[in-house]
This record gives structure tokens, C-alpha cells and sequence, in this order.
């Protein structure tokens, strides 16, 4: 079967489902291996039809990987087979620091627009998403024209943004970006995006593509019927990002109420939670793709089936009940999350909570940060009486 695709822009298309790859960074995963594990599940992804893959210049060691993926896929397979894989990446100018924001000029945009064309070994970026983590700094809007100026140039096929709410995205829009996509969170606990943004994207020819639809791994057989951890202490940054939007959703027993309705709806189907959970997603106004994070091709198989399964009005009945008790995430696509600065959390802790043989257990592990710090490590470091994080280095 080939996966289903969406297009985007005349002659420009995506597979409903895109492959992850903030996983595959070093700062989010020990289990992703060296670069012979790293092509062989990429591969799969991409002989499986999801030949787009998703990362962001940030994500530490990503671009590189990926670079290296396409350019030993390109020997093995072939350049045309090569030709067909398509790479979204993010701009994240100064991530988490504000002046190195304020001062982003033209020359600093190209340059990074440059660093990620030689990382990824390619000779024009297909998408790129801008992300303007901190609205209170102005430039958003001249940011975006100039990657808009790197289309004329031929360096960027297409621009995008990430975390856009409705405003700041229509300040875009009116002067004269072509926002091919929006990407955000969306997901059956996070249903922010049908405050308004998704209206605002049909309606402007946007695409939304959704992250999180399965929370990180907690949309699945392997938390249902576990107790609340109570706190967001995970073995990744994922778990603990999307725990805390369960908290915001009801709780974890509405969500452990959620995931019961989900594993009847996928019982029904003979597929599993993840995939009755991201196909919810795909099926929402707007949306072109859910992006499946992934350090492995363990789930591939299963999570092919997201692109077939049709969902039926007995499914939703089964769901909304539970939809209709939440009491949020409230408000536009990640402004929660900016007003709080979530972020630039770092989980420093070494203890984190896991499910073996279907109990909640405690787990320990050595807290690493990457040779360089940026971002969220650089407030974590800050912010880290012990030093746990340079320490470590
Ligand atoms: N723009 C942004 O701000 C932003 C933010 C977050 C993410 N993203 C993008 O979205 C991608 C997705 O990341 P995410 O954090 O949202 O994670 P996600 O896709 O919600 O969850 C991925 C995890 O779910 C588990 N999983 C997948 N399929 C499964 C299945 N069939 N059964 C059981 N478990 C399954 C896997 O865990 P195991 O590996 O433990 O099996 C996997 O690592 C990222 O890679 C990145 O490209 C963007």
C-alpha cells in the first residue's frame, strides 16, 4: 500500500503521516544508535512511502544525520529513488535568548539558512518553518520575508511556521508570506487548534501539520490502566511535554477514561491506541499530516495503518463523551505554552517514572546535556544550583 499524500502546493506534496525525527537528537534519546541504525530505520520510514522527514536546526545532531541518511540512501538506492525524500526543517533563531533575537539581521538568517543546506547535504531546503519562540520581540514578520527572499534565490523551496497563533500568523500572511504550513500541537488532548486557527488556515490556503498526536507515547496500550506518575518526570522531554497538557486536559483520569474509549474504538479496528489517536487528528478541518516521532521502526508497521482507518460515527460517540469533559488546554495553539515558558524546562532529575510489565516503576538514569549547550539547556543550566548539567559535559 502507498501512503495516502497531501498537496501542499501545486507540485509540492507530503505523506499524511510524516516521520519525526526530534527523537533521533542527542539531547532527547539514548536509545537511538549509531548512524548504520539510524539509516536502516530511516529507510524503512522512507521505502514505507513516509519519505518526509521533519527535524529543526536546533535538534542537536538531526540535520547531520539526516544529511548522512540521504547522502548514503542516494549511493544505495539511487538518485531518483534519493530525489524523492523531502526534508522540513525549522528555523529557531536564538532559541530561549531573547537578545541574540532582537539582534537577528539578514546576514545571520542566511547564514543559518546555509548551515542547514551544507548539515543536510542538500542544494534547497524543501520547507523551512520559522519559529518565533518570544512575540514581544518584534522581527517576526521581517524574518519571514527574508526566508521568503531565499524562495527568489532558490535556497528554500517553501516557507512554513511552527507554534503560530492566529495574529501573529495573519501579520505574515498580510505582508505577503506564502505560509505553506503551520505546525502545532493537535491532538485529542490538545485541541487548541479548533479555537480558530484551523478556520483561519483553511481559509488562507495553510496547512496545519500536527505534532503530538500521540503524545509522545503516552496514547497507548503501555499507559493504560497505570496510575498517575503525579508529576511530569519522564523518561523524555516528549512524555513530560505532553503530560503537562494532560494535566490541562482534566487529569490523568480523564485521560485514563480516554485511553479506555480508545482501546474499544481500536479493539473495533484490530489497531492499536497511537493509531485511533492520530488518525483523530488527521481527520480534523485542516490538517494535511501528523507527524509520527520515532527513534526506531518498531511502530512502523502499526502506524502504517493510520492512513487507512476510517473512523465511524460510533467511534466518535464513544469519544466525545469524554471530549466534552475537559477543561482545556484553553486558548490559541501554544500560548500557554509560550506564556509559560514550558519550553525552557529541563528535567534534571535522574529518577524518571516508566511502565514495566504494566506498572508504574521508577527509574534512574545519568543526566546529559550536549556538548554545547543552547535553548532550554542554557536555562536549565542557569537555573541548576548543583551544576548537574556542565558537570556532566
Ligand atoms: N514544532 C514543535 O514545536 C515540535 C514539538 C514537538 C515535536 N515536534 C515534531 O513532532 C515529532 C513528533 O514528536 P512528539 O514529541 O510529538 O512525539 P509523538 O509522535 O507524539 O510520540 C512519539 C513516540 O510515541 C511512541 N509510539 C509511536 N508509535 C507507537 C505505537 N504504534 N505504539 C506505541 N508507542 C508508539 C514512540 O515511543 P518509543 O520510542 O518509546 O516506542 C515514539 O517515540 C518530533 O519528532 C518533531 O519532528 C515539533
Amino acid at each position: 500500500m502507498t501512503t495516502p499524500r497531501t498537496q501542499l502546493r501545486p507540485g509540492y506534496t507530503t505523506p499524511v503521516v510524516i516521520k519525526g525525527n526530534w527523537q533521533i537528537a542527542d539531547d532527547h534519546s539514548t536509545a537511538v544508535g549509531d548512524d548504520d541504525a539510524v539509516y536502516e530505520h530511516l529507510a524503512a520510514f522512507v521505502d514505507a512511502g513516509i519519505d518526509t522527514l521533519d527535524c529543526g536546526d536546533i535538534y542537536y545532531g538531526v540535520e547531520e544525520r539526516i544529511g548522512r541518511f540521504i547522502e548514503r540512501y542516494r549511493r544505495e538506492r539511487g538518485r531518483a529513488a534519493a530525489d524523492r525524500i523531502s526534508v522540513h526543517t525549522k528555523f529557531i533563531p536564538a532559541f530561549l535568548e531573547e537578545e541574540g533575537l532582537r539582534d537577528l539581521d539578514r546576514a545571520t538568517i542566511v547564514q543559518t539558512i546555509d548551515r542547514s543546506l551544507s548539515r543536510l547535504k542538500v542544494e534547497s531546503l524543501d520547507l523551512v518553518q520559522l519559529h518565533w519562540w518570544n512575540y514581544d520581540v518584534p522581527g517576526n514578520v521581517e524574518a519571514a520575508l527574508v526566508l521568503q527572499d531565499l524562495v527568489q534565490a532558490g535556497k528554500i523551496r517553501h516557507v512554513g511556521g511552527t507554534n503560530y497563533n492566529v495574529t501573529e500568523l495573519a501579520r505574515m500572511v498580510d505582508a505577503g508570506v506564502d505560509v505553506v504550513v503551520n505546525q502545532v500541537q493537535y491532538s485529542l488532548t490538545d485541541r487548541r487548534p479548533a479555537n480558530g486557527l484551523s478556520r483561519y488556515c483553511a481559509d488562507n490556503g495553510i496547512h496545519l501539520v500536527a505534532y503530538g498526536s500521540m503524545a509522545g507515547g503516552l496514547f497507548s496500550e503501555k499507559w493504560l490502566g497505570i496510575p498517575d506518575p503525579g508529576e511530569p518526570n519522564f523518561e523524555n522531554v516528549s512524555l513530560d511535554k505532553y503530560y503537562r497538557i494532560i494535566v490541562d486536559f482534566g487529569g490523568w483520569d480523564l485521560f485514563q477514561e480516554l485511553l479506555r474509549a480508545l482501546k474499544t474504538v481500536a479493539d473495533r479496528h484490530g489497531v492499536s491506541i497511537p493509531v485511533v489517536a492520530s488518525r483523530w487528528v488527521l481527520d480534523q478541518p485542516a490538517v494535511a499530516a501528523v507527524i509520527q516521532g520515532a527513534r526506531h521502526a518498531r511502530h512502523l508497521a502499526a502506524n502504517l495503518r493510520i492512513a487507512e482507518l476510517e473512523l465511524t460515527a460510533a467511534d466518535h460517540d464513544l469519544l466525545n463523551p469524554v471530549l466534552d469533559r475537559a477543561t482545556g488546554p484553553a486558548g490559541d495553539a501554544y500560548d500557554l505554552d509560550r506564556a509559560e515558558n514550558r519550553d525552557a524546562v529541563e528535567n534534571l532529575s535522574p529518577d524518571y517514572f516508566d511502565v514495566e510489565a504494566g506498572r508504574l516503576v521508577r527509574r534512574h538514569r545519568r543526566v546529559e546535556a550536549p556538548a554545547e549547550l543552547y535553548g532550554h539547556h542554557l536555562a536549565a543550566a542557569h537555573a541548576d544550583p548543583v551544576g548537574t548539567l556542565t558537570a556532566q559535559r
